[in-house]
């Protein structure tokens, strides 16, 4: 606990990437807090084949390397979304790459599929994988790919007999291009090709931008709906929201935290909406308490992840909106988590 400790608030006087670092490396020691995942009874659910003890992941990106993927689901998360891996390792953009916004309670990252590759977090994840606990994969393309379609293909096929689930990230502000395809036809390919190539029935969950319009919005619910993804998760970063904040504005790079929380839940809402129940919701932005993973949950989120939040209120955190969400959802007349789910439409 003293190591978590350090890890989360004297490690904040170094500069955000040393930090994380640190955290990392503490978290490996093993040393890190303890919480039972499964402890409320009510909070236990099933969403596209997977048996989550309670529904409050890891978000992808704090755990790019796979390298402790055990300790976090130690931590209390009932889930854990490492990566993003992309096939070849690659260095990520120049540093300084991420930028803390302690006033917005908010980080500015744009590190850029920094990664070690496709071999040594499979191997990781290979050697993990019988052990309990939900762990999936955030699938990237490297940036100086000419098939970038080939690259998730790549990813499904080495991972999806090691992981829980697979997650198609094509929303990363980060990666020049990246995010064209979330385009209608680009991204009907991507996904088909991406379902031929999974072992088995490993989940495939997408992956998408907070700053879309209605069109977008309503193409893909439609690529969704016709390629049979198993889950949608609403949503990554923003390039928007960068008129009020107090410093860093000028930076490239996603927002994440408080100010993403209210764009990325109304996101969710038309998703769920578009979607109308036939495809499980993945709601993440913003959460940093029980109120907002259960006002997430209400506007039609199966599962939440968080990421940012932890940074700022570290593993406390974690029970704290576990035991808050039960409680609301006992004053509520909820038995189960999936009773709440969209229950304000
Ligand atoms: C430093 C950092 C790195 C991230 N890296 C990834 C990534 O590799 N893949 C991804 O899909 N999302 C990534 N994200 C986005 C988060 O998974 C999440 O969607 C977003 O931060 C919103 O949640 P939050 O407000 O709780 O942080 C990253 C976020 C941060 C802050």
């Amino acid at each position: 606990m003293s190591i978590w400790r350090f890890g989360t608030y004297g490690v904040r006087a170094f500069d955000p990437e040393t930090a994380h670092r640190l955290t990392i490396g503490a978290l490996k020691t093993g040393l890190g807090p303890r919480v039972k995942a499964d402890r409320y009874p009510s909070l236990k659910t099933e969403v596209a084949g997977l048996a989550v003890p309670n529904p409050l992941g890891l978000a992808a990106g704090f755990d790019k390397n796979a390298e402790v993927p055990d300790a976090l689901l130690r931590m209390g998360f009932g889930f854990v979304e490492v990566g993003a891996v992309t096939p070849k390792p690659q260095p990520g953009n120049p540093r300084p790459r991420v930028f803390r916004l302690p006033r917005e309670q908010a980080v500015i990252n744009r590190y850029g599929f920094n990664n070690d590759g496709l071999d040594a977090i499979g191997g990781r994840l290979a050697s993990r994988a019988s052990r309990p606990g939900i762990v999936g994969i955030n699938l990237g393309a490297n940036k100086d790919s000419d098939d970038r379609t080939q690259d998730y293909v790549a990813g499904v096929k080495a991972l999806s007999s090691h992981v829980a689930f697979c997650t198609v990230n094509v929303s990363s502000p980060n990666t020049p291009g990246l995010r064209a395809l979330q385009d209608q036809a680009s991204l009907k390919a991507l996904l088909s090709d991406v379902m031929a190539a999974r072992e088995g029935a490993v989940p495939i969950f997408l992956k998408v931008a907070p700053d879309l319009t209605d069109e977008d919005k309503a193409d893909i619910a439609a690529v969704v709906l016709s390629s049979r993804v198993d889950g949608l998760i609403v949503s990554n970063t923003t390039i928007g929201g960068r008129e009020d904040l107090s410093q860093h504005g000028d930076e490239k790079g996603g927002l994440s935290g408080r100010p993403l929380f209210a764009p990325s839940t109304a996101v969710l809402r038309e998703f769920a909406k578009a979607l109308g129940g036939k495809v499980p919701l993945i709601g993440v932005g913003g959460i940093a308490s029980a109120d907002d993973a259960y006002a997430k949950i209400k506007a039609g989120a199966s599962l939440i992840q968080l990421y940012t939040a932890l940074i700022y209120k570290g593993p406390d955190l974690v029970p704290d909106i576990l035991a808050g969400l039960a409680e609301r959802l006992a004053v509520d007349g909820f038995s189960s988590v999936a009773d709440a789910v969209g229950a304000e439409a």
